[in-house]
């Protein structure tokens, strides 16, 4: 039986997961909630479910998990409160925007019995599991070092309202942060010790969005826009992290990795699908292609797909986890990791320090083919 999700949050991001939600077999997404209500009624109306409030959302008995998609300085408040309302919560990315917050939301959870689940799934995606699959089997030997990159010139030239973006728990660490530290994450293990430097390149960033009310307004950037760090892992490995919103252009690869044996290139960690590419040694690079795999298929958007976009995957793996009574992959645990992981490098480049990260996670088990097409409907 499909468990019952309250979505929270009607904004950019909501269509995808609204879309999702018919493709997988364990969720229905019955009613939408709004701080702007008429924001939550142009979805309604849209997908057919019914609008309502945040507090009647939050005290409906017969909602099973909330779907929090509010922007993230909202998280905490909102996953809280449905965990108080004895809810699971499935959140967007980050888990919290302080680590005081995200571990406040996980120990809520663990006190009550509830499920706690964060974006990004996209590590649940073909790649990163096709990637995760070598990995394991020895594709690339003992992993030593990598660089995972994200780099570009900002937010304020698509989203309608980029102000979150360029305020603290925004960055490019703590947005696009997610996609690359989970990644690393599900194919090395949880991160030791940060250094980092950091600046801000722009003080202020000017609004260009088409058809955004806030068309040519200014921004005050009051977070780091440039990032590069250093992440030692348990494991061992080594990999810096570049994440910049101060770069017009470039030439790096999302993540590449070194191993004793071979290096392995892993496609764009925002998506779900993508070429996996691995040399052997001297060799040369090998392509595996994963549009073939379950989650691997470009889908998005509609009409003339270029990407694989499962985004929802998460939460249905979540939602039948509950019902098997086993652990969820994309966890409150690992999302509370990666955002100690964020805030230590924010630290350690303000601080000049290196900054160790106390909170620490397993990592969630490998997604087989199998399982993943058992999800869908
Ligand atoms: N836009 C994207 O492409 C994208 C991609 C991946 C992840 N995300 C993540 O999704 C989340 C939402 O991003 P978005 O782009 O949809 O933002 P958005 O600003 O478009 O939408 C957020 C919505 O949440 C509502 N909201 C804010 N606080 C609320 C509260 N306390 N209670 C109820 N509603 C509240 C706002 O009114 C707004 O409609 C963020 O965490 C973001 O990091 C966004």
């Amino acid at each position: 039986m499909s468990m019952r999700i309250g979505l929270i949050g009607c904004g950019n991001i909501s269509d995808i997961y609204l879309v999702n939600a018919a493709r997988f077999r364990d969720i229905e997404i019955v009613a939408c909630a709004d701080l702007r209500a008429e924001a939550a009624e142009r979805k309604a109306a849209k997908y057919g479910i019914e609008a309502t409030s945040v507090d009647r959302l939050l005290a409906q008995g017969d909602i099973d998990i909330v779907l929090n998609l509010t922007v993230p300085a909202a998280h905490a408040e909102v996953s809280l409160a449905a965990l108080e309302g004895g809810k699971h919560v499935y959140c967007e990315k980050p888990l919290a925007t302080t680590v005081a917050d995200g571990a406040a939301i996980v120990e809520a959870a663990r006190a009550k019995g509830l499920r706690v689940g964060c974006a990004p799934d996209t590590v649940l995606g073909a790649s990163v599991q096709e990637a995760r699959r070598q990995i394991d089997a020895g594709a690339i030997g003992r992993p030593l070092l990598g660089l995972a990159a994200v780099l570009s010139h900002g937010m304020e030239h698509w989203h309608p309202d980029p102000t979150f973006f360029f305020k603290p728990g925004g960055g490019p660490v703590f947005d696009m942060g997610p996609y690359y530290l989970s990644t690393l994450v599900n194919l090395l293990g949880p991160v030791a010790l940060i250094q980092a430097n950091g600046q801000i390149g722009f003080t202020t960033r000017t609004v260009t969005t088409e058809g955004s009310p806030m068309l040519g307004q200014a921004i005050r950037v009051e977070t780091l826009t440039t990032v590069q760090a250093l992440l030692s892992f348990e494991s061992g490995a080594q990999v810096t992290f570049l994440a910049s919103w101060d770069v017009w252009n470039h030439g790096l690869r999302p993540i590449e990795l070194h191993g004793t044996e071979g290096s392995l290139r892993v496609p764009d960690p925002n998506w779900f699908g993508g070429e996996l590419e691995i040399a052997r040694e001297r060799g040369d690079w090998a392509k595996t292609r994963t549009a073939d795999h379950v989650l691997g298929a470009a889908n998005w958007p509609a009409g003339r797909p270029e990407h694989a976009n499962y985004r929802g995957a998460g939460l249905a793996e979540m939602a039948r986890a509950i019902a098997e009574g086993r652990p969820h992959r994309a966890n409150g645990d690992v999302a509370l990791h990666v955002l100690a992981v964020m805030a230590a490098i924010i630290e350690a480049a303000i601080s000049g320090r290196s900054v160790e990260v106390s909170q620490r996670c397993t990592r969630p088990s490998f997604l087989g083919e199998d399982e993943a097409a058992s999800l869908i409907a």
